[in-house]
């Protein structure tokens, strides 16, 4: 066992005694009851499970849950489909999704809101050019799997977010 001490979407929850084989997975959806975070393969394959995890250095990346155990989330802060909208309102992501009818069922749009999310904050950390944008995006995306197919949706929202803020997410001049 391990009194697991975590932080999601800003919230520091009081610390959890979690069996070492539960799953991020199970403690998310069955523990917490943060359905938004689904299950699909199991394996490592098609990412409809991944979260954000915050970085100490200040970086963000994504991680799936469905292999990935609770007790190796410990002392870590992360964030989940939750906790995007801010006092009721959608994140610019979430609302070019919706825009553009980027998904149908669903089940694989939380892993791509994060990993969209992940890559709009690395670039405005390091932008990149106009040029490299399509290879970026689709590169950030990549290993995502959509079974109903929205991937260009997802692709063209994510690129409209960015250059609707050019100045923040591109490098000048190039
Ligand atoms: S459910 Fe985790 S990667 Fe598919
Ligand atoms: S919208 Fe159905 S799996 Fe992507």
């Amino acid at each position: 066992m391990t009194a697991l001490a975590i932080t999601i979407n800003g919230r520091e929850y009081p610390r959890t005694e979690v069996r070492d084989d539960l799953t991020m997975n199970d403690f998310l959806r069955e523990t917490l009851g943060m359905t938004g975070t689904k299950f699909g393969c199991g394996a490592a394959q098609c990412l409809s499970c991944a979260v954000i995890v915050d970085d100490p250095d200040g970086t963000s990346h994504t991680t799936p849950t469905c292999v990935v155990s609770a007790a190796s989330f410990n002392g870590k802060s992360i964030r989940t489909v939750e906790g995007h909208a801010r006092n009721g309102e959608l994140s610019p992501l979430q609302k070019a999704f919706v825009e553009h009818f980027s998904f149908q069922c669903g089940y694989c749009t939380a892993g791509f809101l994060n990993e969209g999310q992940v890559l709009l904050e690395r670039l405005a950390r390091q932008p990149v050019s106009r040029g490299e944008l399509e290879t970026t995006i689709a590169e950030a995306l990549d290993g995502h799997i959509c079974r109903c197919t929205g991937y260009i949706k997802y692709h063209e929202a994510v690129r409209d977010v960015i250059l609707a803020d050019a100045p923040r997410y591109l490098a000048a001049n190039k």
